[in-house]
């Protein structure tokens, strides 16, 4: 991670930017890679932006929803460059990165529609959480280093490790290799393979964006037409089980509001790793005590 560094656009042909990160804090590489493509898209209704080479850029949620803020459609094929964490369909070790797909179509007067997802089985924050909180894991998630099925985190945090799995099956497993090829070829950084294999636990991502202006289609009745299947996808009569019928975005503002509302959930084994972390840092116990008297 290199500190207090900006997007770099190395290559302008128009429609096509290619931005390096050179390691930056993912926050803001990402955040200014966006501003420079949503502006593109508002002259000329589309820029793809090829990001390589950010540290950890997080939530592609958000920059989805930076775009969707702009009135702007977009899409995001992501790599998790010389990290792998997933096995290939019909592989037993560890070949590609949790690489996330992100879309959004943004609506006036609504929040976007905000598709985002790793193409892992589950996120891999999800199993630590799960292995800190001395949890299992749903099935399907996880292969053991002997690619047996297991329902136990400690595989991918004890050796000998083992693999997440894609998420469903071998389409998962596609679209998790077609965002490797996109985010780290296309991008000019680079994809997982023996000679870009991590040693120092940094995250680096490498994003390809494609930031669409809907007012450029002929499409004057694109909103009402997304609005209408909305409605009618609500419509369905509810699964046994089932309490509502949601669109990609919603659990995520339902989540963030109930948050807002009544805190964070911090499991006791994830509180004691942040502290050690702060301790380390030279942050004073006196406020770690203070803090660790909310954490339930
Ligand atoms: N930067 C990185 O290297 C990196 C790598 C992996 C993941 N991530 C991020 O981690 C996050 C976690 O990803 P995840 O795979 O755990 O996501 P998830 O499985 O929680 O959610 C995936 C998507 O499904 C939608 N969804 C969930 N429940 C739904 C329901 N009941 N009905 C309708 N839609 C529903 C959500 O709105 C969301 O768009 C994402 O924000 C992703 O961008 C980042």
């Amino acid at each position: 991670l290199k500190l207090n560094l900006h997007a770099q656009v190395v290559r302008d042909a128009g429609a096509v930017l290619t931005i390096e990160g050179g390691k930056g804090f993912g926050q803001v590489i990402a955040y200014e890679a966006m501003e420079r493509g949503i502006e593109r898209a508002r002259q000329l209704g589309i820029c793809a932006v090829g990001l390589r080479g950010a540290h950890h850029i997080g939530r592609i949620g958000h920059w989805a929803e930076q775009c969707a803020r702009a009135g702007l459609v977009s899409f995001h094929f992501v790599n998790v460059a010389g990290d792998p964490l997933v096995a290939p369909f019909g592989g037993t070790d560890r070949r590609i990165g949790t690489n996330p797909f992100c879309a959004a179509f943004p609506r006036s007067g609504k929040p976007p529609l905000v598709l985002d997802f790793a193409t892992s089985a589950v996120a891999f924050g999800k199993v630590r959480v799960a292995y800190n909180q001395g949890k299992q894991v749903p099935p399907g998630a996880l292969i053991d280093h002997d690619g047996h099925a297991t329902l136990d985190p400690a595989v991918m945090m004890e050796a000998p490790l083992g693999s997440l799995q894609p998420f469903g099956g071998y389409k998962g497993f596609g679209l998790a290799a077609m965002c490797e090829i996109f985010a780290g070829a296309l991008s000019g950084g680079y994809t997982t393979h023996a000679d870009t294999l991590g040693t120092n636990h940094a995250v680096i991502n490498c994003m390809l964006s494609v930031i669409l202006d809907p007012a450029a289609f002929d499409a004057p009745n694109a909103e009402a037409e997304a609005q209408a299947f909305v409605e009618w996808l609500k419509a369905s009569p509810l699964a046994a089980g089932s309490e509502n019928i949601l669109v990609p975005g919603e659990p995520e503002r339902a989540t963030r509001a109930e948050r807002e509302a009544h805190g964070v959930p911090v499991d006791p084994a994830t509180w004691q790793q942040i502290c050690a972390a702060a301790l380390a840092l030279g942050m004073p116990a006196q406020q770690l005590e203070h803090w660790s008297a909310a954490v339930q």
